[in-house]
């Protein structure tokens, strides 16, 4: 989509626009700060490999925002900012697809494959047919059509003819291009399929969130990207992160006078034309491949390869390569003839409810956990699964000593899918529900409106202590490594570690003298337990397990404030009027930092060290070295090279080995030698001093 050069100049307009930050923007300049804005879009949603701080992306998006309030005459509905949409819909229009979206036909093993190549074969008339092999995503399918380069439709599949108009929430999901050079290949207009889905990974963080407010677990990520597209509120569709990938085009009308584009001889070629056009088609996961042996090989590899993928799929999709032949081939009247699906394994299993336990979470919410006879699902041995809350039991109709039905699906955490009461022989007996914490013991609450019950012992509660101190060395918060939920769990149940301080006062004495704690291992635990002083104040945030707080939200908070301690002094009000802060959040973290149990832990988490100031907020001016390279010669007078390193990655910059033109500053100490030397050749290496380097971060003035 970019080349290598359209990648370094938008990369450096970027920057440079970053550097005019707060200097009006002339309106020559929006449509180029656009194009930044698109190109990182694209960097962050289509590639996976953003090239921007999340901050810094913001910092330019406000900026066009603003340009764009102070003229409305200058806003196009491509622009970046065009996709957030006031107010509700209203409803969701029906609407008739160019051409019928067809489902396709599914195979489950080689044989079938071979099957369907035998009947292609026989069709086509050729010898050896060569397919294009690609996933086969598990989401929600839509249709997007493209009218002169502008995204002019988008639509729920329906019943396949008819659909709903859902374009204001297809324009939420960032990885779909407002806008798009079909005239480059001669196109006028377009009609494309394809899936919509939640990715792993926020479809775990969003039944988290549902689980956390006492709502049930979704069954899986196809559900909740289904679910998402219909919402009247486009804001909070926007906020569920969709993506998408696009893989078929279904109708293609040509600019007067243009003759087909090649790319619209195969299949391949087509989804090549869509990611040259920024859209997110399988172009790396798909192959062509000659022959059906080729085929069933790949399938199977990337079969293996599925729990290693972002997001969910089910099998793989099959499609004749060339359109012609496609064509040729036809349909019958429920699928195309030259496609065939060919679907995974399922990762279901069927097991025995042999007992629930209860388990207390680092909030206080007493999970029920199902201890099922061990079955193998999808690879992997389950002998636990969650149960979530009684409405849930309820809802799935569970009895201990019930048959069940058991999935691994989207968040990989296997979920009860039903139980089958037929099956039952009047020995099961009723999960009976605590009413007393099952660890200390305290009566546990259930809030109106709510489904978890709750312990509220929670500075005293053994089960919280422990599994916030699991939380806050986890990999997302303060990120220690080494120190996982065993080596917590067993610290405490010697009396080493008894809270969050007692992680930076181990008894390492002691600890060395424990079976499995060699030399290196505690080397390794003490660095990484001193570095995690130095995690930014977001991480701290999200590492306090305040309630209601995940990563997103903490990375708000974070940046609201100076020092953390700020929070103590922010009324209810002021903390609403942060982005995405809700009476919800509010309340929780207004009564955190008004526990007085808290504010002396922090208090003392400050003493000991950990970064309690928020370094971006006093380095707005200075101190963003994003996409600039650093390379450190000589010695260095206050800060240790280590530290001088940390700094360039902390504020965004890269570090480099040698001395090359991809540098662009050597940072050169007392007595440089040769690297000096070399960089001076280059032009555009600028030689600056570890004062000057002090300066750009903006820790000289930090420091004093
Ligand atoms: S091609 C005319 N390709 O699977 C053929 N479909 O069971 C159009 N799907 O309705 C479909 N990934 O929603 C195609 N790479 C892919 C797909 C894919 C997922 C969905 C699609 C379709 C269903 C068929």
């Amino acid at each position: 989509m970019y080349t290598k050069e359209q990648t370094k100049a938008l990369q450096q307009s970027g920057i440079r626009f970053l550097e005019e930050a707060g200097k009006p923007l002339p309106s020559s300049s929006v449509e180029s700060l656009r194009d930044v804005l698109r190109f990182h879009e694209y960097r962050y949603y289509v590639m996976n490999d953003p090239l921007l701080a999340d901050a810094e992306y913001d910092r330019l998006y406000k900026m066009l925002e603003k340009a764009e309030a102070a003229d409305s005459s200058i806003v196009t509905p491509d622009s970046p900012t065009q996709r957030v949409s006031k107010g509700l819909i209203k409803d969701f229009p029906k609407v008739q697809h160019l051409v019928p979206m067809l489902s396709l036909d599914n195979s489950y093993n080689a044989e079938d494959l071979i099957d369907f190549d035998r009947k292609a074969r026989e069709l086509s008339g050729a010898q050896e047919i060569a397919y294009c092999v690609e996933p086969k995503f598990d989401g929600a399918s839509i249709s997007l059509i493209y009218e002169n380069d502008m995204l002019y439709r988008g639509a729920t599949r329906g019943d396949g003819v008819v659909g709903d108009d859902i374009t204001t929430n297809i324009r939420q999901i960032r990885s779909v291009p407002l806008s798009a050079k079909f005239s480059r290949y001669g196109i006028q207009q377009i009609e494309i399929r394809g899936e919509v889905l939640m990715n792993k990974n926020h479809f775990k963080a969003y039944n988290d969130a549902l689980e956390e407010q006492g709502l049930p677990r979704l069954a899986n990520p196809r559900n909740a990207a289904a679910g998402s597209l219909r919402i009247k509120d486009p804001k909070e569709v926007s906020r569920r992160n969709l993506e998408a990938f696009l893989y078929h085009v279904s109708d293609v009308t040509l600019l007067p006078g243009h003759r087909q584009p090649e790319q619209l001889l195969t299949h391949s070629g087509t989804l090549q034309m869509l990611w040259e056009l920024g859209f997110r088609s399988p172009e790396k996961e798909k192959k062509v491949l000659k022959g059906i042996q080729a085929v069933v090989d790949y399938c199977l590899v990337f079969e293996k390869q599925r729990d290693d993928l972002s997001y969910e799929i089910d099998g793989m999709v099959i499609k004749v390569n060339q359109l012609e032949m496609q064509e040729q081939m036809g349909m019958t009247t429920h699928h195309p003839r030259w496609a065939i699906a060919y679907k995974f394994k399922a990762r279901q299993a069927t097991s025995r409810l042999k007992a629930v336990e209860f388990q207390v979470g680092r909030t206080g919410a007493v999970t029920p956990v199902a201890k099922i006879e061990p079955v193998t699902v999808g690879g992997v041995t389950v002998g636990s699964i969650s149960v979530h809350n009684e409405d849930y039991i309820k809802d799935k109709d569970l009895l201990i000593g019930d048959t069940i039905l058991i999935e691994r699906s989207g968040d990989v955490i296997p979920q009860v899918v039903k139980s089958f009461p037929e099956l039952r022989t009047g020995g099961e007996k009723m999960i009976a529900f605590p009413r007393n914490c099952p660890v200390c013991g305290y009566p546990l609450e259930k809030p109106e409106g709510e489904a978890v019950w709750r312990c509220n012992n929670s500075n005293n509660c053994e089960a919280q202590i422990v599994e916030r101190i699991i939380h806050f060395t986890s990999k997302d918060a303060m990120d220690i490594r080494g120190f996982g939920e065993a080596i917590v769990k067993k610290f405490y149940a010697l009396g080493y570690l008894k809270d969050i301080p007692g992680i930076y006062r181990l008894p390492f004495d002691k600890i060395r003298s424990l079976e499995g704690f060699g030399e290196k291992s505690i080397t390794n635990l003490q660095a990484a337990i001193e570095a995690s002083k130095q995690q930014p104040l977001h991480r701290l945030m999200y590492a306090l397990g305040i309630r209601y707080i995940g990563e997103t939200t903490a990375k708000v908070l974070a940046n609201a404030v100076h020092h953390l301690l700020d929070f103590t002094s922010f009324s209810l009000e002021q903390l609403q009027e942060l982005e995405d802060v809700g009476p919800k959040v509010a309340g929780s973290v207004y009564q955190f930092f008004h526990n007085d149990q808290n504010i002396q832990l922090l208090k003392e988490l400050e003493a000991i060290g950990l970064q309690f100031k928020n370094l971006k907020k006093d380095l707005h001016a200075a101190g963003n070295l994003s996409g600039q390279t650093f390379l450190f010669t000589g010695t260095l007078v206050q800060l240790k090279r280590s530290e001088a390193e940390a700094l360039v990655e902390q504020h965004g910059g890269k570090l480099l080995s040698g001395v090359s033109s991809k540098l662009n500053y050597l940072v050169a100490g007392e007595d440089a030698g040769s690297k000096l030397e070399k960089a001076k050749k280059i032009a555009t290496i600028k030689v600056i001093s570890e004062k000057e380097f002090l300066k750009m971060t903006g820790t000289d003035s930090l420091s004093s």
